[in-house]
């Protein structure tokens, strides 16, 4: 936890928000700082943030909000938005530069797309091999290394390390190719060694064992050091992307994304980046944020997590409750107060303040009431820096 609060260095204002449960919203959020949404399921935390926010402010930056290519007809339904997001930005957009989304969707349709190359270390360690003295001999150089080029892949499986087999009857079915035996290369290519391992055995090294493996070679290290960091250190290399959980697929991009110089004036804006996390592996993806803060960003994300929220320099509560208190924007006092109040208890945050007044209503009471008719509560509700 940081020893002091950081105050806000402009603020994104928002107006006239409606989506889904939000009915003409206004809101600010602090720039410059670490902020956490939260409030309880279905209270419009993402339609908010993930989705108000993002295509908003996607939209003022020039380009439109990233839309991926959804996989399916199913998909495309899911994604498609009931009503597009009505609103207006009415300050702090000229203090952003970027907008990153660190979300959960998948990276990559494709298993070429895999850890080393994503995050962009695998060009370093083909460089290495490249240049041994053997590589050199030969004349390889780093595209040889690459299971994207042919001269250096299994011409067989052209470097996919695996080939469809038609079945008869049977749907068809991916087995390892019979040639390179899943490795991905061809055999001249295997026989060049670094430190005792081919360009296969590399990919199939853990983010871990890479890092005892390449301690030297700082470019590479430099991934692995983030990728460690958020607790990624047991995927092998050459994981394909498609087969990342959510999670790790979120992870992956911010750990992509914290390695790059980092220039601050970007938002960042994350949506339950802990879900699933080990509580060590929260501690670790609260530095990272706090990184990217101090180096002159700005970091949202919804979260239920009471230790990032409680880590925070500001929490915005969104939260089916009377209209008065039905958002509130805590500042930097609150927080203090936030971290009086015991971070394993429940909903700490949304309950805290309402609850002493109206000590009789249980959270799961209030749940129970309040969700047929949370789209009358939000009429009108005004969020403000206090
Ligand atoms: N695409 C949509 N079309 C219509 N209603 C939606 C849509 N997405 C969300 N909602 C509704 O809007 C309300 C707020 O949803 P939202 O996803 O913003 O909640 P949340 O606070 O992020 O919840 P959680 O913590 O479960 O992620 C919910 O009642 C939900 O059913
Ligand atoms: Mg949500
Ligand atoms: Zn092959």
């Amino acid at each position: 936890m940081p020893s002091r609060l950081r105050a806000p260095a402009g603020w994104l204002r928002l107006e006239g928000v409606t989506r889904n449960n939000l009915k003409a919203l206004d809101c600010a959020f602090p720039l410059g700082v670490l902020t956490t949404v939260t409030g309880i399921s279905g209270s419009g935390k993402s339609s908010l943030v993930s989705q108000a926010l993002v295509e908003l402010v996607g939209e003022a930056l020039g380009a439109a909000a990233p839309v991926e290519e959804p996989e399916d007809a199913e998909a495309l339904l899911e994604d498609r938005p009931a009503a597009p997001s009505e609103g207006r930005i009415v300050g702090g957009i000229e203090d952003i530069r970027r907008l990153i989304e660190v979300d959960q969707k998948p990276i990559g349709r494709t298993p070429r797309s895999n850890l080393a190359t994503y995050t962009g270390l695998f060009d370093h360690v083909r460089a290495l091999f490249a240049a041994t003295p053997e590589a050199r001999t030969r004349h390889y150089d780093a595209g040889r290394f690459s299971f994207n080029v042919a001269k250096g892949r299994c011409p067989r499986c052209e470097g996919e390390g695996f080939v469809m087999v038609e079945l008869l009857f049977l749907p068809s079915v991916y087995a390892p190719c019979p040639v390179c035996h899943g490795t991905r290369y061809n055999p001249k290519t295997l026989e060049i060694i670094y430190r005792g391992k081919s360009i296969a055995d590399v990919l199939a090294l853990t983010v871990e064992g890479a890092w005892d493996f390449f301690a030297d070679a700082p470019n590479v290290c430099r991934s692995l050091k983030v990728l460690r960091e958020v607790g990624l250190d047991y995927l092998r290399l050459g994981q394909p992307a498609t087969e990342f959980s959510g999670g790790e697929a979120q992870r992956v991009k911010l750990a992509t994304e914290l390695q790059r110089a980092q220039r601050g004036g970007a938002l960042y804006v994350l949506d339950e980046p802990t879900t699933g996390l080990h509580p060590t592996d929260v501690e670790r993806l609260l530095n990272q944020l706090q990184t990217l803060v101090d180096t002159g960003n700005s970091v949202i994300l919804v979260d239920h997590d009471m230790k990032l929220a409680a880590a925070s320099d500001w929490v915005i509560d969104i939260g089916p409750v009377p209209v008065k208190m039905a958002a509130v924007l805590s500042s930097q006092a609150r927080r203090q107060e936030l971290r009086r109040s015991r971070p394993a208890a429940p909903q700490p945050i949304y309950g805290a303040r309402w609850e002493r007044s109206r000590s009789q209503a249980r959270p799961e009471r209030r749940l129970g009431t309040l969700r047929g008719k949370q789209s009358a509560r939000y009429r009108g509700v005004t969020v403000r820096p206090a």
